[in-house]
């Protein structure tokens, strides 16, 4: 069957997900991206790639990042950029999903970002509009369920490969609530298409999902244990809005054994970097003494983001 993300020349045409995205494509992204950071960071004035196109931002979940970035990632390339605000639209009076769509379609869009609390959300628009015989709409998933973040995902590959340079030399610690973590399956799936040698897991049993091991990854409970002689440290955010029941005894028991403090870094060798997706839970998954210290690249990842976007926007559109 053919890779529903990709043309029948194997180009990309949505971007769903990184898993089963091939190395190739992963690496064309990091290295389309690696000159609109000078655009992205504003040394560069825009780009025509996408003049003419109509970018639709549909977020059916909150966002900052993501949300934003894809804007001004969609406005540099020249872009028309569209923000549904769903909260007014008719998705409150009931319209379904895909006649939603199906309207915005027939005002000429040419790019769905997606952000949706379903997993397979925008997997069913990308579908729907091939079926429909629109193969020019492209979707891009801004962030599905517990499914993927495939664009964090690439913004966190660029990040390390700006800091790292090498991946197939890393040692790479992905840290707490894996469990309901889009971030966490798209960060596993694009360390390992890379050939990162060794991906661990560190997290309590309740929140590291059951067969977590055959994705390719090391397990470890004891966060000092994991953390020994890491080059990478990418802390995950406490996902309560997708919890049920209780998972965890309280937040303060979760930052006593898995909060990422100075003193549990010093385990993570000394030029280690310490990202995190955002948004950030001070004094639960991170210290602030780490998320504002100098192994951070926390905010460097969201300058990534707009350029690693854009790449994404313009090999999209064919550029
Ligand atoms: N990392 C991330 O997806 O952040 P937002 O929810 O703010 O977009």
């Amino acid at each position: 069957m053919r890779n529903p993300q990709l043309n029948k020349n194997g180009e990309l045409q949505h971007l769903l997900t990184i898993d089963g995205l091939p190395r190739e494509i992963i690496t064309a992204v990091l290295d389309t991206a690696a000159p609109f950071t000078e655009v992205a960071e504003r040394e560069v004035k825009k780009l025509p790639l996408l003049r003419g196109k109509s970018v639709f931002n549909l977020f059916f979940e909150s966002s900052t990042r993501t949300r934003t970035t894809f804007e001004i990632a969609a406005k540099r390339l020249s872009a028309d950029v569209i923000n549904l605000n769903i909260s007014t639209s008719s998705t409150s009076k009931g319209e379904t999903l895909l006649d939603t769509v199906d309207n915005l379609s027939a005002m000429q869009a040419d790019m769905f970002v997606v952000r949706h609390a379903s997993s397979g959300a925008p997997f069913l628009i990308s579908q729907h509009l091939d079926a429909m015989r629109q193969e020019h709409i492209h979707v891009i998933n801004a962030g599905d369920g517990r499914h993927a973040h495939p664009t964090q995902g690439l913004l966190d590959m660029y990040t390390i490969r700006h800091y790292k340079k090498d991946f197939t030399k890393l040692t790479v610690a992905i840290v707490g609530d894996v469990l309901h973590s889009r971030v966490a399956r798209s960060q596993i799936n694009a360390l390992t298409t890379l050939g990162v040698p060794e991906v661990r897991v560190i997290g309590p049993k309740t929140l590291l999902p059951a067969d977590v091991e055959k994705l390719g990854v090391r397990v470890f409970h004891d966060m000092r244990a994991g953390l020994k002689d890491v080059d990478v440290v990418m802390m995950l955010r406490l996902q309560n809005e997708r919890m049920q029941g209780a998972l965890l005894p309280s937040s303060e028991e979760f930052f006593k054994y898995y909060g990422l403090t100075p003193d549990k870094l010093e385990r993570a060798r000394p030029d280690a970097i310490v990202m995190h997706p955002g948004p950030m839970n001070r004094g639960v998954e991170i210290d602030s003494a780490v998320a504002d210290g100098p192994h951070a690249v926390i905010l460097p990842q969201v300058t990534f983001g707009i350029a690693v976007r854009m790449a994404v926007m313009a090999m999209l559109a064919g550029n």
